[in-house]
């Protein structure tokens, strides 16, 4: 492995296509259920996010491209005026506080309830429903029911949408757009064979299973060029039942097929959560990185020692920290003074107000109650 990356840690500076990142911190994207009506980003956005502008980059929550993409309650979108404004108030928060922000672009396929969509099915690559697995719509917890197949005629309406999204998010002042390939939804479940069983070009082998995702990656360059686009996959992760019969083959052939696109990065989510296979296949962040030469982004778990050990080793370029910012907004601080750290708190996770969203402290200010603080 021949990274520029080697032997460096956290707090150097990177430069991120266009973009000159003052660390390697980047902010995982969050999901925090809090948009407002018409699912515009919350009236606190922009005070949650640039309170986290310590990041060398933000990517936001996940955030859908159009109406038919959502799937849990209060999640923001990037298809109307009024959320185009809502997130222009954040880009202009966090470029103000001193970081550069990328939006998360989903579309939840299958993970989806008619609450959502008009009284619609969810739509999906195969009519398989996931087991075991519910969302959050107004009127609480819901069964997910058995989506519909997408017709091969309506699969460019898709790339249509996260091609719109991108042109949508470049209005809204953002440094660039990842697309959410990762966590079973919408193209992850036409990428892993156990939610993709079509026959068309968009089954089947592992190059048509992987056609929708490359389209729509191609369509959001296409808008704001290869350097300011991410892709995140989440090779190994069994969350909102996914499963893959070769998993690595099936990552690979992403891997090497995003890597000769010439994008800002690739975001891996390292993850054990897959039930046992066997022989257990390599889907570390340390593998993928033999066929990525690109900018590497993983995430999963880390902390200051473990990051500073995979930058070291020249296996990813950027470490991407979820719970820990969500819980730390001064967390590149505390890091560089070996601080105690806030503890996350699970309950105002999705949902709510402020609580749990804009008031966990900084340093300066101290415990706040209720809180624990881990050394
Ligand atoms: C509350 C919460 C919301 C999340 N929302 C998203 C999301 O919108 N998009 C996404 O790709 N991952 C999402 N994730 C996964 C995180 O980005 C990250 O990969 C995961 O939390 C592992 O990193 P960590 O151990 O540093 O938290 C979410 C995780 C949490 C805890």
């Amino acid at each position: 492995m021949n990274s520029p990356t080697q032997g460096t840690d956290l707090f150097a500076p990177y430069q991120l296509g266009p973009l000159h990142l003052k660390n390697r911190m980047v902010m995982a994207p969050l999901t925090r259920s809090r948009a407002e009506p018409g699912n515009v980003p919350s009236q606190m956005a922009p005070e949650y996010y640039s309170q986290r502008a310590g990041a060398g980059l933000i990517v936001t929550e996940a955030t859908q491209a159009s109406p038919a993409g959502q799937g849990y309650i209060a999640t923001p979108g990037i298809h109307s005026d009024d959320q185009i404004a809502g997130w222009k108030k954040v880009t202009d928060a966090v470029h103000a506080a001193g970081s550069h922000i990328y939006l998360q672009l989903w579309h939840v396929g299958r993970i989806s309830h008619p609450d959502f969509l008009n009284g619609e099915l969810p739509v999906a690559p195969s009519a398989i429903a996931p087991r075991g697995v519910q969302t959050y719509t107004a009127d609480g917890l819901k069964d997910i029911p058995t989506p519909r197949a997408l017709d091969t005629g309506e699969v460019p309406q898709i790339v249509e949408q996260f091609r719109q999204g991108a042109q949508n998010a470049q209005a809204a002042g953002f440094d660039g757009i990842e697309v959410h390939g990762a966590n079973g939804y919408l193209l992850d479940q036409f990428l892993e064979d156990s939610t993709n069983q079509r026959t068309d070009q968009y089954g089947g082998s592992v190059e048509n299973r992987a056609r929708l995702l490359i389209e729509v990656a191609d369509a959001v360059a296409s808008v704001c060029g290869s350097d300011r686009v991410g892709v995140r996959l989440s090779p190994g992760s069994a969350f909102n039942d996914m499963r893959d019969s070769h998993p690595q083959q099936t990552f690979s052939y992403v891997v090497e097929e995003l890597a000769r696109k010439d994008l800002a990065y690739l975001h891996l989510i390292e993850s054990s959560q897959r039930p046992c296979e066997h022989p257990i296949p390599d889907l570390s962040a340390h593998y993928f990185r033999t066929l990525y030469p690109g900018t590497l982004i993983v995430a999963g778990g880390f902390d200051l020692e473990r990051a500073n050990r995979v930058l070291q080793a020249g296996v990813a370029d950027l470490v991407a920290f979820g719970q820990l910012f969500l819980a730390n907004p001064d967390l590149p601080e505390r890091f560089r003074r070996r601080a105690p750290l806030n503890v996350p708190k699970r309950e105002t996770f999705y949902g709510g107000g402020a609580e749990g969203y804009i008031d966990y402290p900084t340093m300066q200010q101290g415990p706040l109650s209720g809180v624990q603080v881990q050394v």
